[in-house]
């Protein structure tokens, strides 16, 4: 079923889950379009390139979009998740007086430090995508002793602001953002988001490190294109894209 109102969502909330995407995934028959699946506690989160999505004792926002377009063909599907990180970055901004950054494609940071990653997976039928899930997972409050067990650079609120959150509030503000400007996303796709983007993305205009297929090569970070894709110089000038991949910093 699609929602005609375009703003209207629901989310269904689960005291704990392994995975929220891994749920609307397996559950995406019977999910309706623009349904959130969402959890303070997921035990076995994944993430990017198959990592692990770190969890401990605290309520942190693990949550699942489950988005059900109607025409798939122009739909932005590959800047979903683009579209995802600047309305988180929105919210940080708003709720906590923060500066987010956007390390491409779609990492959140502040302070240099990953607060919130994103994952997209799609349920393909015969070929064609049947439906969306968007996964978004935001430190809130995860303790700074989990924090510092992991090797890459991470933060939560709380270890920024000393203070614990209401998740169930959040996720709602969260919801509410995304769904505000999502029909005209979906319409307009990149170019609907790409100065609020590149705003954020702090590295352009440096020389990055990409994991590209397990191989780290170095670049100048020269521009995001219309299609979200990175432009970069490598050592000789030569300009190319880069269509898949992570900024490493
Ligand atoms: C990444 O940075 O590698 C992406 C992390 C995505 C984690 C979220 S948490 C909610 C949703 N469920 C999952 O299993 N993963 C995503």
């Amino acid at each position: 079923m699609v929602n005609l109102d375009m703003s209207k969502y629901s989310i269904v909330t689960m005291e704990e889950v392994p995975s929220t995407n891994s749920y609307a995934l397996q559950n995406i028959a019977f999910l309706d379009d623009r349904t959130v699946i969402y959890t303070t506690r997921q035990t076995s989160g994944r993430g990017r390139y198959n990592r692990k999505w770190m969890y401990d004792d605290s309520e942190n926002i693990y949550m699942s979009f489950v988005l059900k377009p109607e025409i798939i063909n122009n739909y932005p599907f590959p800047n979903l998740t683009q579209y995802l990180s600047v309305v988180v970055c929105k919210i940080l901004e708003k709720e906590f007086n923060m500066l987010p950054a956007i390390k491409w494609p779609n990492d959140i940071l502040v302070n240099k430090s990953k607060i919130s990653g994103i994952l997209a997976e799609s349920y393909t039928e015969n070929n064609s995508i049947k439906g969306i899930v968007l996964g978004l997972g935001l430190n809130v409050n995860l303790k700074n002793e989990t924090i510092e067990k992991i090797d890459q650079k991470a933060a939560s609120i709380f270890s920024l602001t000393g203070k614990n959150y209401d998740c169930d509030k959040l996720t709602r503000k969260i919801c509410d953002e995304f769904f505000e400007n999502y029909n005209e996303f979906s319409e307009k796709g990149f170019e609907y988001i790409k100065d609020e983007y590149i705003s954020r993305c702090f590295f352009l205009g440096t020389n990055i490190k990409i994991s590209e297929n397990g191989e780290k090569r170095e670049y100048y970070a020269k521009s995001i294109d219309d299609k979200g894709f990175l432009t970069v110089l490598d050592k000789f000038n030569n300009e190319s894209k880069i269509v898949t991949g992570d900024v490493l910093c």
